[in-house]
């Protein structure tokens, strides 16, 4: 209770919009556009569609003319896009503009690393300058909209969307989020480049149940508030105009129909005044929820609670009308909903100006160059043993073998729809091109990554015995990752492992290169090779980085921002758990035998399986060693308003050129609410030439430890706080402070 008094309560400043403070003349072009408006354009306006079909018809022209619909998704060719704004510009009675949405990933000509790869380099500059490019290819086909990035907090791998997430962590995924914000939208969201930024989806969906998608979500208001929720701050902070709901169901409330989430939380406390559109028919699904029991209760849930724009399912056209004539939906609800969608055409300066004209996205060598650094910074070398890797140059053959070595549309990922295989150069190319084509001998060995065929395995090893080094591409394909590709099983799928089996028969040494959506168990492929380099899906320039990286063109430093569990059986597993009042310890790694007859053998853990995991949170290796040592402070106590800062020195120890990820973590010892038991605060990519040391400085603030307390109020506690400075989110070099009681 003591400290809970002498703890402060951390007052959220007001959220500022991307637009700055309303802006005046936006506001009354608003109110002299809706003043005109019947109830049909209305609702036109709050429904999207994605029933743009090539070519354009002629009862869709009608419709457009009659303002049916504000926005299409994923819909029409760049052509039938310019021609249908043409319509709803010039020949609309009140000349709405239509905006245009789309699933821009990652990336849309240019297909960069999936997001949790993306995430994995740990570069934010890096990513908004992908995201950029996306948008610039994007809008010159006549998209405005894009709807990403997906913010939802991942700790389960088996949720097939974690490939689109930037994680389990909400610092760095906040910070991945406001990168792609910012690149995105531009310096201005009038910039005819800019395209809107869509935050999704809010909120909870990545806390699915078992993993499986759509499943509910049961989260207390404080883990919620904690974990879930901040990415979609920061990243409101860096300017986001639209948010879209969650299929899931927060706590029994679709957050499709829930008013905590949209009304209390986003446009309460947050004064967020964008949009808010719904999922694909998340509003009709509130009947298959329990929630509604027909669609017109659904329409009147979804509006009640902030839903602007209706994607896809239709009933809010159907039955706003006939709620508001009954007066059971007031005329003002509406009205909310139309004057935050003109809002945003507006700020997109939709209204003005000519229609673009139609041009073409292009892949161009600098887009190709960025996604080659992208795809290169996002790789994580998760083993190297005896220094496998850099292979020198005086390898003299290679054999790639493995069904992930050139198969372009899976080395783009999910998500990829506007990517084109043609632009794709996968690793076999890239390694052909580098060592030249009769030095390297290829096979695939299993046509897919599912496939349980192993009559291309006698090839395979028959390659593998003509080369000095084996290259082994695995992974998932494409189809087995991202929305509704959830699985159960976390294993290499298809007869992959055999695969690896009997390539290991050759004795030649085995790098695996993994390319996937998720973390994958993997331990026993992983027993058998010498190097294991992460992949993801990298993107269309995957096969030059993944070659510079196993040649040593380029030093691997990405770092996971998701933990790679053992088993299936540990999940959900995430570095930033608690304690609990019985804390394994770390000398009880192995399974133990017998009973566990000694106190110490009551602990939380596996006996069956070692409780770490396989790869934590923040690991990645590279081919250089680096120290950390010399971790101080600039003082063991904090006040309330005072900073204080926490340095180290790292030193690049290898031969080597190289960039360190350097992470920073706090821990609270005791709290009113149990904290867990490390949390990332900071970090930074410090590049270092060989032998060279650099000091790395970290700030703290009272602001910084805040979380919600038992009574939801956002607070930073006195008391001690450990700290490290790490090369992840389980070794380094530790020091503590303590923050004092206010006004003490
Ligand atoms: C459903 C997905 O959940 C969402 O993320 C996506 O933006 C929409 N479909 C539109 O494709």
């Amino acid at each position: 209770m003591g400290r809970t008094l002498g703890a402060l309560i951390v007052l959220l400043f007001a959220m500022k919009s991307f637009a700055g403070p309303p802006d005046a003349s936006i506001e009354q072009r608003v109110d002299a556009v809706l003043s005109r408006m019947t109830l049909d354009e209305k609702l036109g306006q709050m429904s999207q569609s994605t029933s743009l079909a090539t070519p354009l018809s002629d009862p869709m022209k009608e419709e457009i003319r009659r303002g049916r619909w504000g926005s299409f998704l994923n819909a029409g060719s760049p052509a039938d896009r310019a021609e249908a704004q043409r319509i709803a510009r010039s020949e609309s009675r009140l000349k709405i503009p239509l905006l245009f949405g789309r699933d821009v990933v990652h990336g849309y000509r240019t297909i960069f690393p999936i997001p949790l790869g993306q995430a994995a380099s740990w570069d934010p500059a890096l990513i908004e300058q992908a995201a950029r490019t996306a948008a610039r290819e994007a809008s010159a086909e006549g998209i405005r909209w894009t709807f990403a990035p997906m913010l939802d907090i991942a700790r389960d791998p088996r949720w097939g969307r974690i490939a689109e997430s930037p994680g389990e962590d909400p610092y760095i995924a906040g910070i991945v989020g406001a990168a792609m914000v910012r690149g995105f939208q531009s310096a201005s969201l009038r910039d005819p480049s800019a395209i809107a930024s869509c935050l999704k989806h809010f909120a909870g969906y990545g806390g699915a149940e078992a993993g499986r998608d759509y499943n509910p979500v049961w989260l207390p208001e404080g883990l919620l508030r904690d974990v879930y929720l901040p990415p979609f701050r920061v990243s409101l902070a860096a300017g986001a105009v639209s948010v879209m709901t969650a299929f899931n169901t927060l706590n029994g409330v679709p957050a499709t129909g829930n008013p905590f989430l949209l009304r209390q939380i986003l446009r309460g406390e947050w004064k967020f005044d964008g949009v808010v559109v719904s999922d694909y028919e998340a509003i009709s699904n509130m009947v298959a929820h329990g929630y509604a029991a027909n669609d017109r209760e659904a329409a009147s849930e979804a509006l009640r609670a902030g839903v602007d724009m209706e994607m896809v399912s239709t009933s809010y056209h159907d039955h706003l009308k006939s709620l508001i004539a009954s007066g059971d939906l007031p005329m003002k609800l509406v009205d909310e909903a139309v004057r935050n969608i003109l809002r945003l055409k507006l700020r997109l300066g939709l209204f003005d100006g000519p229609v673009s004209p139609v041009a073409q996205a292009v892949v161009t060598t600098e887009s190709r160059e960025l996604a080659h650094r992208l795809a290169t910074e996002s790789a994580v070398l998760l083993k190297n043993e005896g220094h496998l890797l850099p292979l020198a140059d005086s390898v003299r053959s290679v054999a790639v073998i493995g069904p992930l070595a050139d198969s372009p549309i899976d080395q783009m990922g999910s998500w990829a729809m506007d990517g084109r295989p043609e632009y794709v150069n996968t690793p076999l190319a890239a390694i052909r091109q580098m060592l030249g084509s009769g030095r390297v001998f290829y096979a695939s060995g299993l046509q897919n990554s599912r496939s349980t065929d192993t009559s291309g395995f006698a090839a395979a090893l028959e390659v593998a015995r003509r080369a000095n080094v084996i290259l082994l591409f695995l992974g998932e394909e494409e189809i087995l990752s991202g929305e509704a590709r959830s699985r159960a099983f976390l294993d290499l799928p298809g007869a992959q492992e055999a695969l690896t089996s009997e390539i290991a028969r050759s004795g030649k040494p085995v790098v695996a290169i993994i390319q996937a959506g998720r973390p994958l168990t993997f331990h026993k492929t992983e027993a058998q090779v010498g190097a294991v380099l992460w992949a993801w899906h990298p993107g269309i320039m995957g096969g030059p980085a993944i070659a510079d990286l196993l040649f040593g063109r380029a030093i691997p430093s990405g770092k996971l921002t998701v933990t790679f569990p053992r088993t299936v059986g540990q999940v959900p597993i995430y570095y930033a758990h608690l304690n609990t009042g019985r804390p394994p310890a770390i000398n009880e790694l192995g399974i133990p035998v017998g009973t566990p007859a000694e106190p110490t053998g009551y602990t939380s853990k596996y006996i069956d399986v070692d409780f770490t995991p396989e790869y934590p949170f923040g690991f990645g290796l590279s081919y250089i060693d680096f120290a950390y040592s010399n971790i101080r402070l600039s003082a063991t106590t904090l006040r309330e308003a005072g900073v204080l800062t926490v340095s180290a020195d790292i030193t690049n120890r290898g031969r080597l050129p190289g960039v360190e990820v350097v992470q920073f973590y706090v821990h609270p010892v005791a709290a009113s609410v149990a904290q867990p038991i490390r949390l990332l605060k900071g970090f930074r990519r410090v590049p270092l030439q060989p032998g060279e040391t650099q000091t790395v400085t970290f700030t703290i603030t009272a602001r910084d430890l805040a979380f919600y307390n038992q009574q939801m109020q956002l607070v930073s506690e006195p008391g001690r706080y450990q700290v490290w400075i790490a090369p992840d989110s389980v070794r380094g070099i530790e020091s503590e402070f303590t923050m004092l009681r206010q006004r003490q």
